[in-house]
């Protein structure tokens, strides 16, 4: 008997189905969540340590890879970027003499597949304040083939002598507490209405396929009192 299901599946209101849409891309997004493409910082405290981040996640997982990864750094008042740091094969190359033993790895490790280039400057001077642009080249290693692939991002650094706590931060977190808790509650909302709908709509499913069920035995015996008052 498909009727049930049919009947089923049609009780369903769109809002529920939204509503597991939106359950399964969380599903998806916690349990894939090998890989996200998080924003640098941008202000760091002269005299101290920063990262410079720059991930870049691979789009096909599954696909093999290697990568190499360039940082470039355009200072306040210049106009062309000059190249400070390589990575490749798991040996790291300081190039600009202004970062002599200032930057370190801070990307993925133990691998020639690159998702995180980012790097991590030590002592950091108020002269380090400026534009950096990091830079992935990346080949992507398939059976018959290769294909290559680049990725940059550019990360505006500030330097500041004491770390500041501006209020569009201080409001973008309570705004991500209120939405947490906000999300929740709707899904528990949501949970319970479609469990309720769902429900619903299961029992209609139920009595329907009865009464065309009485109906079809109704049709050869004799009129069954049972479904006129059902209806
Ligand atoms: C980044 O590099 C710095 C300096 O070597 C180190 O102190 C820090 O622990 C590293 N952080 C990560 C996440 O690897
Ligand atoms: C960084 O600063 C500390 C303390 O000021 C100093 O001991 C260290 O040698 C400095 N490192 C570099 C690479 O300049
Ligand atoms: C910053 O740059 C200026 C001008 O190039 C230089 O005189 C100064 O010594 C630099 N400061 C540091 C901490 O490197
Ligand atoms: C069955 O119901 C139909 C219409 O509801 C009616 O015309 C018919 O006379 C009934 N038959 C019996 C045996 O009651």
């Amino acid at each position: 008997m498909v009727q049930p299901a049919l009947h089923f599946l049609s009780g369903m209101p769109a809002r529920c189905l939204l509503f597991l849409c939106v359950l399964c891309a969380l599903w998806v997004s916690l349990c894939n969540g090998a890989c996200a493409e998080v924003d640098s910082d941008t202000e760091a405290v002269a005299g101290e340590g920063f990262k410079l981040g720059c991930i870049s996640c691979k789009m096909r997982g599954e696909v093999e890879a290697r990568a190499i990864a360039d940082w470039y750094f355009k200072a306040k008042g210049q106009t062309e970027f000059a190249h400070i740091f390589s990575y490749e094969s798991e040996e790291a190359i300081i190039i600009d003499n202004q970062f002599d033993d200032r930057l370190d790895w801070n990307g993925s490790r133990n691998t020639h597949d690159l998702q995180d280039a980012s790097i991590y400057i030590l002592n950091v001077t108020f002269n380090d304040s400026g534009v950096y642009r990091c830079f992935l080249r990346r080949t992507l290693l398939y059976d018959a083939y290769e294909h290559d692939a680049t990725a940059s991002k550019l990360v505006h650094l500030t330097v500041v002598a004491k770390a500041t706590r501006g209020t569009a931060s201080i409001v973008s977190e309570v705004m991500m507490y209120v939405s947490i808790i906000g999300l929740q509650l709707w899904l528990l909302v949501e949970m319970i209405y479609c469990y309720r709908k769902i429900a619903a709509a299961g029992d209609e499913a139920l009595r329907a396929s009865a009464e065309e069920y009485l109906a079809i035995a109704s049709e050869s015996k004799d009129n069954c009192t049972g479904v006129q008052v059902a209806e």
